[in-house]
C-alpha cells in the first residue's frame, strides 16, 4: 500500500495528465532488461483486478516472442498478427478468458512479423482508444530492450510500470528506460515494482536507489507500487502454466501482487473522481 502523501502527489500529477481520454487507463509494463518479471507480474496483477470486478484488457506487445498465452496455458487462435497484417480489427482479435479479463494475444516466431513502426503503433493506439470505454484497465506487456518501437509503444500509455529486480544491472537498465522516456518527452506517470526481492527492505532500498538517481539526474518523480519477493512458487506456477495468484492465493507473493493491484486501483479511482469533479466544475 502506498502512503497518503504519495497518493495525494499522485493525484495531483494524474490530474495534470488528463490530456487524452482513456490514457490514464493504460499501464505499460517495461524494464529494459529481460527476465525481470514483466509478463508474470502484468498477468497476475491483471487477474487480481479482474477478480475484484474490474474489466481488464491485456495486450501482449512482446513482438514475435509472446509468452502470455503460454503462461495461461491457452492456445491463441486469434492474435495481434492478424491486426498488424490488416486482416482484422483489434476488437476482432480479442479473446475473452473470463468475463472480466480479455486478451489480445501476441504471436511467436513469424518470419514476416511486421516491425512495430510508427504507422502501426498509431493504428493500434487509435483502436485501443476506441475500445477504452469497455474497460477499467488496459495493460500492455512489452518486450525487453530499449529500442525505438518499445519507447513508441510506451508513449501511448498514461503510465509506465517499470519492473526491476534488485540486481544493479536491472536497476541500471530501468534508469536507461527512464532516460529514453525523458528524451522522448513522455508525460505520463512512472511507477516501479521491485520483483525478485529478498524482502520488503530490499525492495524499498532498490526503489530508493533508482528513485534518487531519477530525481537527481532526470528530474523524474517515481512512485513505488511495492515489491514481490523471490519465491520458487513463481517458477513452479509458470512450469505448471497456472497463475500463482489463482493457484496459490494465500502465498506471500500473491498477497504482494494483490497489494500492487489495490494500489493501481486506488490511484486510478481517485484520479477519476477528481477528473469528474473538474469536468463538473467547468
Ligand atoms: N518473484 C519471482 N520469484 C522467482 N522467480 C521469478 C519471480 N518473478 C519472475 N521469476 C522468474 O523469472 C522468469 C522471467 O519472468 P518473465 O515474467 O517472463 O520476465 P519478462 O517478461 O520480464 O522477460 C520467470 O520464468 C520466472 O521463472
Ligand atoms: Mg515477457
Amino acid at each position: 500500500m502506498i502512503g497518503q502523501t504519495e497518493r495525494i502527489l499522485e493525484l495531483k500529477r494524474l490530474r495534470e495528465n488528463q490530456n487524452e481520454p482513456g490514457l490514464n487507463k493504460i499501464f505499460a509494463f517495461t524494464s529494459g532488461k529481460g527476465g525481470t518479471g514483466k509478463t508474470f507480474l502484468s498477468l497476475n496483477v491483471a487477474y487480481s483486478l479482474a477478480e475484484q470486478g474490474k474489466k481488464v484488457l491485456f495486450v501482449d506487445l512482446d513482438s514475435n516472442l509472446s509468452n502470455a498465452n503460454i503462461m495461461l496455458n491457452i492456445v491463441a487462435t486469434k492474435t495481434i498478427y492478424d491486426f498488424y497484417t490488416e486482416k482484422k480489427l483489434l476488437k476482432d482479435v480479442i479473446t475473452e478468458v473470463n468475463p472480466n479479463l480479455h486478451f489480445v494475444f501476441g504471436d511467436s516466431g513469424k518470419l514476416n512479423y511486421p516491425d512495430a513502426h510508427d504507422g502501426l503503433i498509431f493504428k493500434l493506439h487509435s483502436q485501443i482508444i476506441s475500445l477504452q470505454n469497455a474497460y477499467d484497465f488496459i495493460f500492455f506487456d512489452t518486450g525487453s530492450g530499449a529500442g525505438k518501437s518499445i519507447v513508441n509503444i510506451l508513449l501511448k500509455a498514461g503510465s509506465v510500470v517499470i519492473v526491476t529486480s534488485p540486481e544493479p544491472t536491472a536497476v541500471m537498465d530501468s534508469y536507461v528506460m527512464l532516460k529514453l522516456l525523458n528524451a522522448a518527452n513522455f508525460k505520463g506517470e512512472k511507477f516501479v515494482i521491485v520483483n525478485k526481492s529478498i524482502g520488503e527492505d530490499d525492495g524499498r532500498s532498490t526503489f530508493n536507489n533508482l528513485s534518487i538517481a531519477a530525481d537527481h539526474f532526470l528530474k523524474n518523480s517515481l512512485t513505488y507500487l511495492g515489491n514481490v519477493q523471490f519465491d520458487m512458487v513463481v517458477s513452479k506456477s509458470i512450469i505448471d502454466q497456472e497463475l500463482v495468484i489463482k493457484k496459490h492465493p494465500e502465498s506471500e507473493v500473491s498477497k504482494q501482487i494483490k497489494g500492487i493491484g489495490d494500489s493501481i486501483n486506488e490511484i486510478t479511482h481517485m484520479a477519476n473522481i477528481h477528473h469528474t469533479a473538474i469536468i463538473q466544475h467547468h
